[in-house]
């Protein structure tokens, strides 16, 4: 048994797409949560800048007593997670692994989609990992950097006719490849979920990449025995390194409850 809390942390928002997942899942866990709205998005960043801002994020959640940290950011993920498990006596998990781990489980053709950011998409961990768990899968990857700003804009609902043109745009090379799954290698696209699956029709599994990492993180905890002793109530503390009532607005579209007041503001250069 382990009281201690997660951390999980973000570039800005998306990651709490993992964190109502981890809520849903594991509710009397403690959970820290970052993230870096101030200087979000890093996907079209460098990788020096990337693994920067992430070893950053690491000190700042570092401050608390954590027995785990979650890597909610498919850029981090596919940049940074080699550097930041091998600096940190603890576990880090990123979305990588366990969302290219569902996508090989849910395909029936072998022809599975991924969407993510450029960063995401130019590092080609995802299409590693996968080509690693199944030889012959046969992948079509696209980067969609209009849906971060669209998401982090509230712009997301089925219907929106920006959304759609924009779903469209990036969707089409994966409806003519025909792939039955598409992993969402970013974890700000969950909102835009049901506008992409109407879009690509009810014959493609999406595949959430911040919810699969939470199957990992319930899986670690088990075998290590280091759940909390509590099974309900657990603590959530959010920060984040620009505003706070900013942050507090727009996370209950990701989060699915209201956390008003709840968000404090950070100075990520300082650590
Ligand atoms: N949350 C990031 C990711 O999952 C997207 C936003 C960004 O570009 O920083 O890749």
């Amino acid at each position: 048994m382990d009281d201690r809390a997660i951390g999980i942390f973000d570039s800005g928002m998306g990651g709490l797409t993992a964190v109502r997942e981890l809520i849903r899942r594991l509710p009397g866990e403690d959970v820290v949560y970052f993230g870096d709205t101030g200087r979000v998005p890093y996907g079209g960043r460098g990788r020096e800048t990337i693994i920067k801002y992430a070893r950053q994020d690491v000190a700042f959640l570092r401050t608390f007593d954590l027995k785990v940290i979650v890597i909610a950011c498919g850029t981090v993920s596919t940049t940074a997670l080699e550097a930041l498990s091998q600096e940190n006596p603890l576990p880090v998990i990123g979305v990588v692994e366990p969302a290219a781990q569902a996508a090989v489980r849910a395909t029936r053709t072998g022809r599975v989609g991924l969407v993510g950011t450029r960063a995401t998409i130019a590092s080609g961990a995802y299409e590693r990992t996968l080509r690693r768990l199944m030889p012959q899968v046969q992948v079509t990857a696209n980067a969609c950097p209009l849906f971060v700003p669209l998401v982090e804009n509230g712009r997301y609902q089925v219907g929106d006719p920006l959304v759609e043109l924009v779903v469209e745009e990036y969707m089409a090379p994966f409806k003519a490849a025909q792939v039955d799954t598409l992993v969402l290698g970013c974890t700000h696209y969950p909102l835009l979920w049901d506008a992409i699956s109407a879009y690509l029709g009810p014959q493609v599994t999406l595949i959430s990449s911040g919810a699969a990492c939470v199957d990992t993180v319930a899986r670690l905890l088990e075998e290590r025995d280091m759940k909390s002793g509590r099974t309900q109530g657990g603590r959530r503390r959010y920060f984040a390194s620009d505003s706070a009532q900013d942050f507090d607005a727009l996370a209950s579209i990701f989060l699915g409850e209201d956390i008003q007041g709840q968000a404090q503001q950070i100075a990520i250069e300082n650590y």
